[in-house]
């Protein structure tokens, strides 16, 4: 049987690769690698997964120097002569292992107001948004975001700076901005619009290049931009 050779971080910030030979399977992806690592080599092996089919998000790591979902990822796509390195997602503090803090990622959601804010309540009729308006298409292009970190793990920008809100926070933004529902606009505006939100994005569309989902951050950031300067033109901001 062929094997792989795997390198997997251990430890915390200050921890270090260990070497690992797992066997090659065929349809294996990234997810299986770690799994058989930690169900037959090592069972103190930290790491986080939950659905394995794309939907919740949580298996992202580093895998040989690129984020991905491990669940979606393929060995025979990523792996250079059967090796693989396995690291936890960059820019955000590593608890263990593979295992990543995701509050400042979390946090920054929040902190670009990325909680809806209802307009009318659940005694009023449905609101009626027509699926061809142009604020709906905008809608859709960013609904879909699952909260993975990858655009976050691979902005530049989050590296020099870690106030920088990411790419991530700023596409939910943006889709809420897009939402005729939603009644939190100029505050979500102000939120995004100082030294760490749009305007310091450089446009280097890695976000947007690694998202598994194919949302593009960087033009809904390009979007916060437009906005943020029509709102300032009018003195809304
Ligand atoms: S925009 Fe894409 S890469 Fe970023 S958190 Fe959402 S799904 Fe993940
Ligand atoms: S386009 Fe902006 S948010 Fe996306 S990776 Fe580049 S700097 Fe970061
Ligand atoms: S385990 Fe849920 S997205 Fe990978």
């Amino acid at each position: 049987m062929n094997t792989l050779k795997v390198d997997v971080w251990r430890g915390g910030e200050s921890g270090a690769f260990q070497h690992f030979e797992v066997p090659r399977l065929e349809s294996q992806t990234v997810l299986d690698v770690v799994t058989h690592i930690q169900r037959s080599l090592d069972p103190t092996l930290s790491y986080r997964f939950a659905c394995r089919v794309g939907m919740c998000g949580s298996c992202a790591m580093t895998v040989n120097g690129r984020a991905r979902w491990t669940c979606r990822t393929h060995v025979a796509k990523v792996a250079e002569g059967e090796r693989l390195e396995i690291a936890p997602l960059k820019n955000l503090p590593v608890i263990k292992d593979l295992v990543t803090d995701m509050r400042e990622f979390f946090d920054k959601w929040a902190r670009a107001r990325g909680q809806f804010q209802p307009t009318s309540t659940r005694k009023d009729g449905f609101a009626r948004v027509q699926p061809e308006s142009a604020q709906r298409q905008q809608v859709d292009a960013g609904i879909e975001c699952i909260g993975c970190g990858v655009c976050y793990s691979a902005c530049d920008v989050v590296t020099w700076n870690r106030d920088y809100l990411g790419p991530a926070a700023m596409n939910r933004a943006w889709t809420l901005i897009n939402d005729v529902r939603d009644g939190g606009r100029e505050e979500r505006l102000a939120a995004i619009s100082g030294d760490a939100g749009c305007h310091a994005c450089h446009t280097h569309m890695s976000c947007t290049e690694r998202c598994p989902k194919k949302i593009s951050p960087t033009a809904a950031i390009a979007g916060l931009k437009r906005a943020t300067l029509a709102a300032a033109l009018k003195g809304g901001i």
